[in-house]
């Protein structure tokens, strides 16, 4: 079968933890080398990757590049405004199209109904690079992140502050495959996706929402939070209100563990959804996430095209 990386929940926990080990493996395996520079091994010799991002991004974009890079391929960003999928094309025959030319396709765009049907009809392996829906990508690094830190996730506490959104449903995910505790404090209006807690609850997943971010960040070894204003979904300035309670200060970080972690997938709206003390201070390791992108970027290619390092 065609190994798609579409959702977390869609994989099994040994695939997922084979996936982050690889990526631990991969970061180690850079040190001495330019940025530039290949791997030592480079197991994506002669692959190329198709990339459409039809939403802005820097960090997904970047890192997935530089990753086939420095594992031995190639990328081609492949301008979604300047495709015939622009004009109408269907996804169904772009997958098609893009099959023949292409070793895998990552997609970024608005309603994640694009993404199935994109690896419903395409040959290759399709990689979500963020919907409305869900952005499995970031969490991966998120994990990598966290276990450098503060040892393996299983077992302990994370919190979620704030919109229940995309970036927060591959979190509900995560908590279900990586098996840790999951407080989500989110406004009402703003709450995860109901199928989606209730399919991790069903599951037996220790995940749970309130609308109390003191009560969510109790104990919590990471505090984790996204903008309140996501692609796609601006909010003027008067609809942010609701979402005040739930900024990440030094004064609620210091309910949480003394080590927890401050993490955002980033980019941050500073003073919105997190203060510069915050993310400026001792307990941030937003910069290691935004770098580890990279490396779990690799082990997800790595995966998806069955190959190993
Ligand atoms: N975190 C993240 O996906 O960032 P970009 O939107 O810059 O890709
Ligand atoms: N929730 C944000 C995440 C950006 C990486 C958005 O969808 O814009």
């Amino acid at each position: 079968a065609v190994r798609h990386f579409l959702d977390l929940d869609l994989l099994d926990a040994t695939t997922l933890r084979g996936i982050l080990e690889d990526a631990k493996a991969m970061k180690a395996g850079r040190t001495g080398l330019a940025k530039g520079a290949a791997d030592r091994k480079a197991p994506l010799n002669g692959d190329l990757l198709l990339m459409i991002f039809q939403k802005s991004s820097t960090r997904t974009r970047i890192s997935f590049e530089v990753a086939m890079r420095q594992l031995g391929g190639a990328a081609s960003d492949l301008d979604g405004s300047r495709l015939q999928l622009g004009r109408g094309e269907s996804i169904a025959d772009t997958a098609r199209v893009l099959s023949a030319y292409g070793d895998a396709i990552v997609l970024r765009t608005d309603h994640h109904n694009n993404l199935t049907e994109m690896a419903r009809y395409a040959s290759i392996p399709v990689i979500n690079a963020l919907t409305d829906h869900s952005h499995p990508c970031q969490l991966m690094a998120d994990m990598l992140t966290f276990e450098e830190a503060n040892g393996p996730i299983k077992g302990q506490s994370v919190a979620w502050l704030g919109d229940g959104n995309n970036v927060a449903t591959s979190m509900i995910h995560a908590a279900m495959r990586f098996d840790f505790r999951l407080r989500l404090a989110c406004p009402s209006g703003h709450l995860p996706d109901a199928d989606v807690l209730a399919a991790a609850q069903a599951e037996g997943a220790d995940v749970v929402v309130t609308d109390d971010p003191v009560e969510a960040v109790k104990g919590a070894r990471a505090i984790y939070t996204d903008t309140w204003s996501s692609m796609g979904q601006e909010r003027a300035p008067s609809e942010l209100a609701p979402f005040e309670p739930y900024r990440v200060t030094t004064d609620l970080m210091a309910h949480a563990a003394p080590d927890a972690l401050f993490l955002h997938c980033l980019p941050a709206h500073r003073g919105e959804e997190v203060t510069d003390a915050v993310m400026d201070g001792p307990q941030s390791a937003v910069w290691e996430q935004a770098e580890n992108r990279l490396h779990a970027q690799k082990a997800i290619l790595n995966w998806c095209l069955n190959r190993s390092c």
